[in-house]
């Protein structure tokens, strides 16, 4: 933890601790002041409970043309083929990158007794290429980072420590470079402002903005709401990613069965034994997400059941042992053995295919803002994301970003005093139960009508109930001290209605956005990004 001071002032200041706002950090000089805030812990985020990998083009028999088109064909049509030449075509550097810092990959002999990256098998890939640490790769790579960072000086880390709003250099007007932001400091109960002559956002997703979701609690979307606040485009948010296999128990919080199961060989099950993905897709349980999950969505609500089955009954307990000890251990623990036992299984809200628009170096549209990692739409994933293109993006774009914000660093002016923070118009709320009804509420009709399966009347239900809820969240923001929740709360809002108001705006089905009233792509006119202006640029 850091020590506090009154003046926090910084050369680069990113807000997230996983692997991309660690990655950035890393690509940065030892002599540059940086400042890395975590609002929870340091190892908080997504990044940690990653399971499955990092798709990367390793074996010989594989090709990075080949990886390009898969994820291509996942992003129906959507991707921006610049940005999956110039991150996929990055892959291996990545890898050797994350290796030489010291993440321990699983490595198997060959044929021939070398021993070499085992790569596992995921959804929408078409070779075997998914570089992993057993089945807890996200931890791997999250522990070695924040060991590399943690012996560089120049770092200072700032746990609890939530960023609130992003500050402009003109900030009445919202115009010119971002010179810093507002964070509460959790511990201390209080508002500091924090200037820097570079900022980067580097917070996560947002699927925590649904009921059901595999994310951890961080993923509120902050740095989204913060971007959109300040004036930055947002791109395709209405790509929400849903996970078809989160395991199905009331204490398991949504706990993921990772993909790669499917992709050594477990199938799908109604609870009579029936494998059904097969009369879905004939990449059956290996198709993209979107195809699954809405395959399971459709069985469940076609037998009114709670869940499907993950079948792994036929591998070898050594096999799941020694593949997938986490989540063996794990579902041990909620009663069910791998070994001998089904696992019911049900999707949830995975990853947030839309973002803050950024160029490949990761610039957003204010000046000396970037942002990375999940936050942030490159154009990668387009309409849907293949598996462990995640963690890619987040090292190739986090290195790409930190190296020009090196570069860039001495040719930046130091930066003016910062207003501090104003609450004196505010009191103590005697009324919190207002926060905890709204984030129920929001996360509920989220699920029911933005979820994996859209109509146009749900979307209008939707969106009328989240207008009401911006302006009481802002009125009750207006009046009272911050808290944590709120701040989540009044940034889930923001999410949800750049969600709603993105899945209005696509008059077809693609990729992961589904709308029953619009069931087919529309073939008329070359498929488009949504794109979104924020009333503060265009002001
Ligand atoms: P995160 O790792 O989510 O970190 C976000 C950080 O921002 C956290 O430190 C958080 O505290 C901080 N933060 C957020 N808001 C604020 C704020 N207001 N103030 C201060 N700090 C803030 N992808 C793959 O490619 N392969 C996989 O195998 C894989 N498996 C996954 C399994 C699970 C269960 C989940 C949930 C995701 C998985 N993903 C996987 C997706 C991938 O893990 C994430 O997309 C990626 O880790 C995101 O990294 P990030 O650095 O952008 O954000
Ligand atoms: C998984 O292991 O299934 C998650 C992989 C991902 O989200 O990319």
């Amino acid at each position: 933890m850091a020590p506090i001071s009154e003046n926090l002032d910084f050369d680069v200041a990113i807000i997230g601790s996983g692997a991309s706002g660690l990655t950035v950090a890393l690509h940065l000089s030892p002599d540059t002041r940086i400042a890395i805030l975590s609002k929870g812990e340091l190892q908080g985020g997504s990044t940690n409970w990653a399971q499955g990998g990092i798709a990367a083009v390793l074996d010989e028999g594989d090709t990075v043309d080949s990886h390009i088109e898969d994820t291509l064909i996942a992003g129906a049509g959507l991707c921006d083929e610049k940005a999956v030449r110039f991150i996929v075509g990055h892959g291996a550097e990545a890898i050797e990158q994350l290796a030489n810092l010291g993440v321990d990959f699983t490595r198997e002999p060959d044929a021939q007794g070398t021993n070499r990256y085992h790569l596992t098998r995921e959804g929408g890939h078409s070779h075997r290429r998914i570089v992993h640490s057993a089945d807890s790769t996200g931890h791997a790579v999250e522990m070695t980072l924040a060991e590399r960072v943690s012996e560089r000086s120049n770092i200072t880390v700032f746990e609890r420590f939530t960023a609130i709003d992003l500050i402009r250099e003109d900030q009445a007007n919202r115009r010119g470079r971002c010179v810093g932001f507002y964070v509460f400091d959790q511990e201390h109960n209080r508002v500091r402002a924090l200037r820097a002559r570079v900022v980067v956002v580097a917070t996560g997703g947002a699927s925590k903005v649904y009921l059901y979701t595999s994310n951890p609690d961080s993923n509120t979307g902050d740095g989204i709401a913060m971007a959109w606040r300040a004036g930055c485009r947002m791109a395709n948010m209405e790509f929400t990613q849903f996970h078809p296999t989160c395991l199905y128990h009331p204490e398991a919080k949504s706990f993921l069965i990772s993909e790669a199961v499917r992709g050594e060989g477990a199938t799908l099950q109604l609870p009579d034994g029936t494998r059904f993905m097969p009369k879905f897709d004939k990449r059956a349980e290996l198709a993209p997400r979107d195809i699954v999950a809405r395959a399971i969505d459709h069985e469940m609500k076609r037998l009114g059941i709670d869940c499907v089955y993950l079948d792994t009954t036929h591998m070898s307990p050594e096999f799941i042992e020694s593949h997938f000890p986490m989540i063996y251990a794990r579902c041990l623990r909620f009663g069910f053995d791998m070994t001998r036992d089904r696992l019911p299984v049900v999707p949830a809200a995975h990853y947030t295919c839309g973002g803050i628009m950024t160029d490949l170096s990761g610039h957003t549209d204010i000046e000396n803002l970037y942002a990375v990692g999940e936050a942030a739409y490159t154009g990668l994933h387009g309409a849907n994301r293949v598996a462990s293109n995640s963690l890619l993006e987040c090292v190739v774009m986090s290195s790409a970003a930190g190296d020009d914000i090196r570069d860039r660093l001495t040719s930046i002016p130091e930066t003016p005093e910062l207003t501090p923070w104003d609450e004196s118009w505010v009191e103590d709320s005697d009324e919190q139960i207002v926060v905890t009804h709204n984030w129920d509420e929001l996360r509920r009709f989220m699920w029911d009508y933005v979820g994996i399966v859209r109509t146009d009347k749900r979307l209008e239900r939707a969106k009328h109930r989240i207008d009401l809820l911006l302006s009481e969240i802002n009125e009750y923001y207006s009046n009272f001290t911050v808290t944590n929740d709120l701040l989540e709360l009044r940034n889930l809002a923001v999410v949800a209605d750049l969600i709603v108001q993105s899945a209005m705006a696509r008059k077809e089905s693609r990729g992961i956005h589904y709308n029953l009233d619009h069931p087919e792509h529309d073939d008329s006119k070359t498929p488009q990004p949504t794109v979104l202006t924020p009333p503060a640029a265009k002001a």
